[in-house]
């Protein structure tokens, strides 16, 4: 009797001895996640939406990728091709991801190995929830397997979005995808698509490399229509989201609309310049293979894609405004600055910064270079102004 209670006691003693320790492993505190290091400048490349929507296929892909390298934007720094929604059609009995046959006959691997032929990278689009916004399988319980399946056919990016999400939290949702895609040792950007509803800027820079900060885009220039959002709309949301900007982790006010025709060359060149300057991520939307020469020299302006790729990573803010002429300005890697003088008025009007604005002292003489013209202007000191067209900028360097 004594013995066995003795055996007992010591059974009791070792449970409660197990017991506590699992309970320490559990509450150990967790390493902090850190990040995956890629994208320590703002992605830049071509995606789908903004053009084609859900009618894409293989041919589309390829032209793009094509005309990605012979139109001189692969040289100006865009890298990746985006596939997003409704390439999926359903999944097979090992729940495996299966890409539509009818639109992507050689099948998802073999398009990604065309577009590394190319020297470009391959992203993809998934969904947080069961079901994609375009009614595709999403990635919900499927996260690794999803992920292996990614990396064994070579992409490089994952544009994850939130439609059918329902009561999901989305930190911990983007966590899973981001432990994911490490756990399939292959490295891949992770683009959070959560549309800025639980402010992801603030969780969301060791999860991913980049966070959508509004709803969509739409090929406007002023305005908002349903969930869509114009390019000034979008603007006036950075505002007060600049300080979680960084390396490896970026604000995105959505891709482009630059060339889908529905604002004016000036308003492109706008868009463009305020995304660069933003340090926004750069995914051109348009049709690569009809794009005007004019389209063409706003995508490849290198001086403005400078101020994107800028290594320090500063986003941009707004450092005055008076009605509607605006300016918005970051510090460089080396001393210098980027300005864009924005006016939204009807009219052309001036508009100028002074170097109280950028907290710099008046006395300072400052050299120029207009970034749309390439041309240095003559130096400036305390204050440089300009005549800027209606829905125009003139966006400047000054050092
Ligand atoms: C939206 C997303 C768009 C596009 C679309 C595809 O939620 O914001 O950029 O990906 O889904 O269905």
């Amino acid at each position: 009797m004594k013995r066995i209670s003795g055996f007992l006691i010591g059974l009791l003693a070792l449970g409660f001895m197990h017991a506590a320790a699992v309970k320490a492993e559990g509450s150990a505190p967790q390493p902090p996640r850190q990040s995956n290091g890629l994208a320590l400048t703002p992605p830049m490349g071509w995606n789908t939406w903004n053009k084609f929507g859900c009618t894409i296929n293989e041919t589309v892909i390829r032209q793009a990728a094509d005309t990605m390298v012979s139109s001189g934007m692969k040289d100006a720094g865009y890298e990746y091709i985006v596939i997003d929604d409704c390439w999926q059609s359903g999944r097979d009995a090992k729940g495996q991801i299966v890409a539509d046959p009818e639109r992507f006959p050689a099948g998802m691997k073999a398009l990604g190995d065309y577009i590394h032929s190319r020297g470009l990278k391959f992203g993809i689009y998934s969904d947080a929830g069961k079901l994609t916004c375009g009614k595709r399988p999403g990635s919900l319980g499927h996260e690794y397997q999803d992920a292996r399946t990614y990396a064994s056919w070579g992409v490089d990016y994952l544009k994850y979005d939130w439609c059918s999400t329902y009561s999901q939290d989305a930190k911990s949702t983007y966590e899973t995808m981001s432990d994911a895609l490490r756990a399939s040792g292959r490295p891949i950007v992770f683009s959070i698509c959560e549309w800025g509803l639980s402010k992801p800027w603030l969780w969301g820079n060791t999860i991913g490399n980049l966070w959508r900060t509004t709803d969509d885009i739409y090929d406007h220039w002023q305005g908002r229509h349903s969930y869509e959002h114009s390019v000034m709309d979008i603007l006036d949301l950075q505002v007060g989201l600049e300080s979680y900007a960084g390396p490896g982790h970026w604000n995105d006010p959505d891709m482009l609309e630059v060339g889908n025709g529905k604002m004016t060359i000036e308003e492109y060149k706008s868009h463009f310049s305020l995304w660069a300057v933003l340090a926004a991520p750069l995914m051109a939307g348009n049709d690569l293979a009809t794009m005007t020469p004019d389209i063409k020299t706003i995508l490849t302006n290198k001086d403005v894609i400078a101020i994107d790729q800028d290594p320090l990573g500063v986003q941009a803010s707004r450092v005055a405004k008076h009605g509607d002429y605006e300016v918005w300005a970051r510090p460089l890697k080396g001393g210098g600055r980027a300005v864009v003088l924005l006016n939204r008025s009807k009219a052309s009007h001036p508009v100028t910064i002074t170097w109280d604005d950028l907290h710099l002292p008046s006395s300072l003489s400052l050299k120029v270079r207009d970034l749309w013209t390439h041309k240095d202007l003559p130096g400036a000191k305390g204050s440089f102004s300009a005549e800027v067209p209606s829905h125009g900028v003139v966006m400047v360097r000054l050092d």
